[in-house]
C-alpha cells in the first residue's frame, strides 16, 4: 500500500470508529444527556401538584365533554374528547386489558396521532402493524436506550395480547389516514425545555438556548397536550439550520452511495407503499430512534433486513437531517 493510501485508509477507519461509537442521541430518546452522564444543568421541575386530589372536570375547546385529570390519564379508559374524529374503537384500543395491557388510546390517542415519545400509529399498513407487534413480542424490537421505559411497556403489551386483539387494533388504526400535525422549523436558537415522561416541553417565559445537534420537538400548547392530552393539539419540531436541505439530498439521491433513495420502498411521496409504512410528516424524534435502533440491531425484525443497508453508513448527524426532511414532508 502506498503511503497516501495508507493514510487514507487510516482516516477512513478513524471516521468509521467515530460513526460507530456515536451513542444513541439522548434528545431522540427523551433524555437530557447520555446514560451515565451527569446532566449539565438540571432544569427545575414545575411546582409539585397540590396535595388535595384535583377532581375538577376540565373542559376542552371544541369538545362537548369534560373530564377530570384522573379520567384523562386512566390507563384502562382514557378520555375520548372527540368521538366523531374516529371510527368506533375496539375494546383493546379504548380500554386495554387488565392487568397488563393499557389502552392504546392512552399513549397513541384515539385518533392514532401519538406523541414524540411514542409513535403515530394511524395510517400504518395492517400487515406492517401486525409484523411490528410480532417483533415487539419476540424481543426483536427494543430501544437502544434501555432507560426508555415506555418502549419496554410496548413489549409487555405485545406479549399479553391475542392475535385477534392485535388485528383489531391494526385494522382500526389503518382505517385512518395519517395527516401532518408537526410543524418543522429551522432555528439556531430554541426555547429552553424541560422533559416530562420523555417529551420535551418549552419552559414558561422567554428563556432560550442554542439548538446544538438536536431536534427539539415541543407541544404547541403545553396545557392542552400535557394536562388534557388533546389529540388535536399538534407539535413544533425545531431542527438545525440547513438540516432539511441536507436531509433532502440524502433521501432523494442516496447521498452518492451513502444510503438508498427512500422512495424506492416508502413510495414516491414517502407516504408508504404496499406493506411498507409511510415516513412523511411523522415525528422526527421517533424517526431517528427507529433509524438508530435499526443500525444498532436493537430493532431487528424480519423486515428490518431491508432497512439495514439503508442505515449502515449513516452518522447520527445524517439521521437527524433525514428526519428533519421526512418530518417536513406533507
Ligand atoms: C404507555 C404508552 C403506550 C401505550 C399504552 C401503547 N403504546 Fe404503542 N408505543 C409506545 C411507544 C413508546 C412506542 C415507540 C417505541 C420506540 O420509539 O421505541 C410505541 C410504538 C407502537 C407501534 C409501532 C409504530 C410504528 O410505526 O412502527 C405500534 C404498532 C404500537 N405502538 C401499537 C400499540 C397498541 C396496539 C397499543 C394498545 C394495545 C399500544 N401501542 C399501547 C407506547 C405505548
Ligand atoms: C429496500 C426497501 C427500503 C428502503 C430503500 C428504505 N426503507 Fe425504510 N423501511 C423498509 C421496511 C421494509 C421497513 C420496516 C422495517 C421493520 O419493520 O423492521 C422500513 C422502516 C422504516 C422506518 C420505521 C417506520 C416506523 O413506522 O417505525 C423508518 C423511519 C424508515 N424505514 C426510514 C427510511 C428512510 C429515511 C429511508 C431512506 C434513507 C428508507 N427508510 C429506505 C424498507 C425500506
Amino acid at each position: 500500500m502506498s503511503r497516501a493510501a495508507c493514510i487514507a485508509a487510516l482516516v477512513f477507519a478513524t471516521a468509521l470508529v467515530f460513526a460507530a461509537s456515536d451513542g444513541p442521541p439522548p434528545w431522540a430518546y427523551g433524555f437530557p444527556s447520555a446514560a451515565g452522564a451527569t446532566p449539565s444543568a438540571p432544569v427545575a421541575a414545575p411546582p409539585a401538584a397540590a396535595s388535595a386530589p384535583d377532581v375538577a372536570p376540565r373542559p376542552l375547546t371544541g369538545s362537548a365533554a369534560s373530564f377530570t385529570l384522573a379520567q384523562i390519564r386512566d390507563g384502562f379508559g382514557p378520555a375520548d374528547w372527540f368521538p366523531g374524529d374516529h371510527p368506533q374503537m375496539p375494546e383493546i384500543v379504548a380500554h386495554g386489558k387488565k392487568p397488563d395491557v393499557r389502552a392504546c388510546s392512552l399513549c397513541h390517542y384515539p385518533n392514532g396521532k401519538g406523541r414524540p415519545e411514542n409513535a403515530g400509529v394511524s395510517g400504518l399498513p395492517v400487515a406492517y402493524f401486525i409484523q411490528t407487534m410480532a417483533d415487539f413480542k419476540a424481543d426483536a424490537r427494543k430501544s437502544s436506550d434501555t432507560r426508555k421505559a415506555n418502549t419496554n411497556l410496548m413489549v409487555t403489551y405485545a406479549k399479553n395480547m391475542t392475535d385477534e386483539e392485535v388485528k383489531a387494533a391494526a385494522e382500526y388504526f389503518a382505517a385512518m389516514t395519517w395527516t401532518p400535525w408537526i410543524k418543522v422549523v429551522e432555528a439556531a436558537i430554541v426555547p429552553k425545555t424541560r422533559i416530562a415522561g420523555g417529551m420535551f416541553i418549552a419552559l414558561d417565559g422567554t428563556a432560550t438556548e442554542p439548538i446544538g445537534d438536536r431536534i427539539i420537538e415541543v407541544p404547541d400548547d403545553t396545557e392542552r397536550t400535557e394536562s388534557l392530552r388533546d389529540p388535536r393539539s399538534g407539535f413544533t419540531a425545531y431542527v438545525p439550520v440547513g438540516s432539511i436541505k441536507k436531509g433532502e439530498t440524502l433521501v432523494t439521491t442516496g447521498g452518492g452511495g451513502k444510503t438508498t433513495r427512500c422512495a424506492v420502498c416508502h413510495g414516491a411521496d414517502l407516504k408508504g407503499m404496499g406493506p411498507v409504512p409511510g415516513i412523511a410528516g411523522r415525528s422526527p424524534s421517533y424517526t431517528v430512534r427507529q433509524l438508530f435502533d435499526t443500525q444498532h440491531g436493537t430493532r431487528k425484525g424480519v423486515w428490518a433486513d431491508l432497512m439495514k443497508p439503508v442505515v449502515a453508513n449513516l452518522s447520527n448527524e445524517d439521521m437527524l437531517a433525514i428526519a428533519a426532511y421526512t418530518a417536513s414532508r406533507p
